[in-house]
């Protein structure tokens, strides 16, 4: 049943990446139980523009938690309190009457504060760019449905595609790591035929742009996984090992090969 609460909340604000930052104290009164936690965020919105405030800004795009650019630290935990779910698809009732609520960016330094709570998560697109994708020729559309996969393996493969991208795994992680992340990627190509060809260099190429963005190792801490809202798991990142090793064992430099 609806019900309206009210809440107070202890918003990081910052002007950009030199900036300080600091927190803001503001009441958010009257709030519907039914609201999303952005819309929340609107609606505190739209009463700082009513006092000629600046807005906070927030990344968001689809509000239906498979774009991965909503995610804020919301009382020290990636996404909020709800396991397996986005902060866009986190609702107020999951908050009580007169609930404290601290709103953080992600905090590490391969993703600088834009502004507020807004990141920039570009280093996760730079190490897409290396590698999460297929170029070599794969056939049309009918011919990857007559291309027998295991089934065990289509669903590893499935499980592992659902990472959308978010960075929980990163902020959770003590030493900003963000290995869930490319281990996912690494390991939904690897887990199918079509992407065997550019398997290991695209393990090499991936986990060498992923240590130049400045992301920490793993250290088995598990609190990715715990802070995932899509549910990708820890074997990801020992499947990605096993490919990364293999291909740091067999690497060949161009230059000792002539391309090939
Ligand atoms: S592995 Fe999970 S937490 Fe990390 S980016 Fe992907 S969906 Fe987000
Ligand atoms: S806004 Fe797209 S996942 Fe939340």
């Amino acid at each position: 049943m609806e019900k309206h609460i009210n809440v107070k909340l202890h918003v990081w604000r910052q002007k950009n990446a030199a900036d300080k930052g600091h927190f803001q104290d503001l009441e958010a009164p009257g709030i519907s139980t039914e609201m999303s936690f952005l819309e929340m965020l609107d609606v505190v919105n739209e009463s700082l523009i009513h006092k000629g405030e600046e807005p906070i800004v927030v990344d968001h795009d689809c509000r239906e938690g498979i774009c991965g650019a909503c995610n804020l630290v919301i009382n020290g935990r990636p996404h909020g309190p709800k396991e397996r779910t986005t902060t866009c698809q986190l609702h107020m009732r999951s908050f009580q009457d007169g609930d404290d609520i601290t709103i953080e960016p992600v905090r590490a330094d391969a993703f600088p504060v834009i502004k507020d709570l807004m990141v920039d998560r570009s280093a996760f697109d730079r190490i897409i760019a290396k590698g999460g994708f297929v170029s070599v020729p794969t056939g049309s559309c009918c011919d990857a449905n007559a291309l027998p996969v295991k089934k065990e393996n289509a669903d590893l493969a499935m499980d592992a595609a659902a990472c959308i991208g978010c960075g929980a795994c990163v902020a959770a992680c003590p030493n900003a790591s963000a290995m869930l992340f490319v281990a996912a990627k690494i390991s939904h190509l690897a887990l199918l035929p079509q992407g065997q060809p550019e398997r290991y260099t695209r393990a090499r190429a991936m986990v060498t742009q992923m240590d130049a963005e400045g992301f920490g190792t793993c250290t088995n801490h598990g609190e990715c996984e715990a802070a995932c809202p899509k549910g990708i798991t820890l074997d990801n990142i020992a499947r990605m090992n096993r490919d990364y090793i293999k291909a740091s064992i067999t690497y060949r430099p161009e230059s000792a090969t002539g391309g090939f």
